[in-house]
């Protein structure tokens, strides 16, 4: 077996869709590396190209020009390799809604060439883990919208594979959902399994992956260790304080306003934002504004900057 680097390696990959009037271009030239070991956090508005990334990394749709590798193996001239190394969970359902979870997990994993011996073994401790033991002999399409999700999550794991892909594995889960999977990517990366996952959930992908994507119209617009990203966002963001405080009257408002570098104060429910130039400290003069005007004040507290402030300010200007 050829040793690399990456686990995943996508090389100016392009996506044109053939539509009526107008061709689209999903993917118009896309790079970027997935380290073997990483959790790799794939964000990107509706429409921006991650299912189209996911499903030609998984092999079930042929790129229209450039490439990709999955652990060494190209997608498009050697299919059955990357299949046999990675595992894909698909956005939308891919179970038979017929075949009961346990059925379905057996498929996949025939496909998969599982050892029959085994096979039944591991699906039922697959569907135990993923909380679907009682509801192993039911038709999957008697599954709830989490239910579903995690039998696509198992049938992605039934050949133990050493990279996962995962659209949107927490896309429509409550918190709870959101909470089992993320505690599951982070288990699996524990076992050195390589995960890249598509989310819309910035939380998610701040919490859980070590590397963050951005991709927006086809194209990645950052690719970034998340450690990185975020000091980065912490010196070029926008300064924001958060005050506590009785509603100020817009004359006070307007003083607020007119302390140097304040750019903004909105009105919030239990008191007031202020935003600031990048870097700039007004919580002092805030405060001296509002005591003057002897508005009681009950806290003030920087906020930081998030994740999304990032993805806005990167996205800005560039959204139709
Ligand atoms: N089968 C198809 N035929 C034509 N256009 C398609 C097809 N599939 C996707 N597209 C278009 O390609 C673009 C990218 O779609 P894709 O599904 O990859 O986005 P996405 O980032 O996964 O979005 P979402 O967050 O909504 O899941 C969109 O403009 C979409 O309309
Ligand atoms: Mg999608």
């Amino acid at each position: 077996m050829r040793v690399t680097a990456s686990a995943i390696r996508v090389q100016d990959l392009r996506k044109r869709y053939p539509a009526f009037r107008k061709p689209v271009d999903a993917l118009a030239g896309v790079n970027f590396d997935v380290a073997r070991g990483d959790v790799f956090g794939f964000l990107g508005p509706n429409g921006a190209g991650k299912t189209t990334t996911l499903r030609i990394l998984a092999t079930v749709l042929a790129p229209t020009g450039g490439g990709a590798e999955v652990d060494g193996h190209d997608v498009v001239r050697d299919p059955m390799a990357v299949r046999s190394v990675v595992g894909y969970m698909p956005e939308r359902s891919g179970a038979y809604p017929l075949l009961t979870g346990l059925q379905n997990l057996l498929y996949w994993g025939r496909l998969q060439d599982v050892d029959g011996g085994g096979l039944r073994e591991r699906a039922r401790a697959l569907l135990a883990e993923l909380g679907l033991e009682e509801a192993a002999d039911r038709k999957a399409k008697t599954y709830s919208h989490g239910m579903g999700k995690r039998l696509l999550m198992a049938q992605a794991l039934i050949h133990d594979p050493p990279i996962l892909l995962l659209d949107e594995p927490a896309g429509g889960l409550d918190p709870q959902g959101i909470r089992f999977f993320r505690d599951l990517v982070r288990k699996l990366q524990g076992e050195g399994k390589t995960v890249f996952l598509s989310s819309h959930i910035l939380s998610e992908v701040e919490q859980t992956c070590t590397t963050v994507g951005i991709i927006h119209r086809g194209r990645m617009v950052v690719v970034e260790r998340m450690d990185a990203l975020r000091q980065r966002i912490g010196e070029g963001a926008v300064a924001r304080i958060e005050v506590e405080c009785d509603l100020p009257s817009p004359a006070v408002m307007q003083a607020i306003l007119g302390v140097p570098k304040v750019r903004a104060v909105t009105p919030a429910p239990d008191g007031i934002v202020v935003e600031a130039e990048a870097g700039a400290e007004v919580a002092d003069e805030v405060t001296r504004v509002l005591v003057e005007n002897r508005v009681r004040i009950r806290a003030v507290r920087p906020a930081q900057p998030t994740l999304e402030d990032a993805f806005m300010s990167l996205l800005g200007g560039g959204t139709a």
